[in-house]
Formats: structure tokens, C-alpha cells, sequence
């Protein structure tokens, strides 16, 4: 049942100013499928909360349907939107646990699984000083910053013998890239 936050807001157990606390019931979709939030289930309340960037790759590596969190947050239309989300401290997931419940976790639309997939980056003399190591690390923290890209990983590999193109990259394909972005890389990934 989604609500509006005047209700919420009453219905939320133990509310400190705006410290939201309940259980994790799974992640909040855009139309597209993208995660821009959680569901959080308190009580019989169930309250949709968006997350910044930063915080959306947890939800995929540290949460499962369940979990208590305590989410700091501030009402906006009629969601809510937060600022930081932690686990809650077993003493009081323990209470809210008595008081409501053993409530089933809302399970969520199975993901079709994904191949795993790696981004190799010459990381050799030539290529990391032509500008490798910068789309090395623009890589890496594009990838752990997309929820979307669990599935991707970038690695550091030796001279790939294309010294004179560099920086270079190679796909999962096998095709190699020269002078790439990342951008590039990320958009030919399944090619
Ligand atoms: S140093 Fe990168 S291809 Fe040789």
C-alpha cells in the first residue's frame, strides 16, 4: 500500500524527526526498470523513498529483502527522499520484529541473471601515461557507481601490442579499443 507522507509520517514506528525505520521490502523502479530508491515496509505502511546515486549501488550488494534500516530522509511530493541509510541496531529491529511480526518480504520481480563481463585496461608505461590510468579509474568508479553495471568489472591487464594507440581497452568480445572513454567502452560493452 503506498502513501502520501501526511500519513506516513504518523504511521512510521518510532519516528525521530525524520528517521524512517522499518524494514527493507525491496528496491523502488523507474518505469525503465533503473533503481532510484527502496521500499521500506513499517508496520503496515509501505513508504517509497529515493536514493541519491551514491547510495543505490547497497542496495544491490548490501541489503536483502528483510533487513531492517533506518533511513534519514525528508518528505518530497509523495515520496520520501533520503539522505543516508543504515542498518538498524538488532536491539531495535528486535522490537520492531515483536511488535509487527515476521511480515513476508515483498519479493521482487526476478532479474534475469547476468554474464559476468570485464573491461580490460592496458595499464603499461605507454598506454597509463597517454591517458590509460585515468580511464582506468573513470571505468572503475563508473561501473561502482551504476547499480545496472553489478555485472561489470575492470581490469588492469599487460601491453596489449598496440602501443602506438593508446590508451588502448579490450572488450569482453575480444575487440580491442583505441583512445576510448569510458562512455565508449560502457556503450560498446555487449558488442
Ligand atoms: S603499452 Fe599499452 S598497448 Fe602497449
Amino acid at each position: 500500500m503506498k502513501t502520501t507522507y501526511e500519513s506516513a509520517v504518523t504511521e512510521v514506528a518510532a519516528p525521530t524527526g525524520q528517521v524512517l525505520k522499518g524494514q527493507y521490502a525491496g528496491a523502488y523502479r523507474s518505469d525503465k526498470g533503473k533503481i532510484k530508491g527502496l521500499l521500506l515496509r513499517s508496520g503496515q505502511t509501505e513508504l517509497t523513498v529515493k536514493l541519491p546515486k551514491y547510495l543505490r549501488p547497497m542496495l544491490v550488494r548490501e541489503l536483502a529483502p528483510g533487513d531492517f534500516v533506518q533511513v534519514w530522509a525528508y518528505p518530497e511530493d509523495e515520496r520520501w527522499r533520503a539522505i543516508n541509510v543504515l542498518p538498524l541496531p538488532e536491539c531495535e529491529a528486535e522490537t520492531l520484529r515483536q511488535r509487527w511480526g515476521d511480515l513476508a518480504p515483498v519479493a521482487e520481480p526476478a532479474q534475469p541473471k547476468q554474464k559476468r563481463l570485464c573491461i580490460e585496461v592496458c595499464s603499461k608505461g605507454k598506454c597509463f601515461k597517454q591517458g590509460g590510468r585515468q580511464t582506468y579509474h573513470d571505468l572503475q568508479a563508473a561501473v561502482a557507481d551504476n547499480p545496472e553495471l553489478s555485472h561489470v568489472s575492470v581490469k588492469a591487464t599487460g601491453c596489449m601490442k598496440a602501443c602506438k594507440h593508446g590508451p588502448n581497452l579490450r572488450l569482453p568480445s575480444g575487440k580491442m579499443l583505441h583512445r576510448a572513454s569510458p562512455a565508449d567502452a560502457l556503450a560498446k560493452l555487449s558488442r
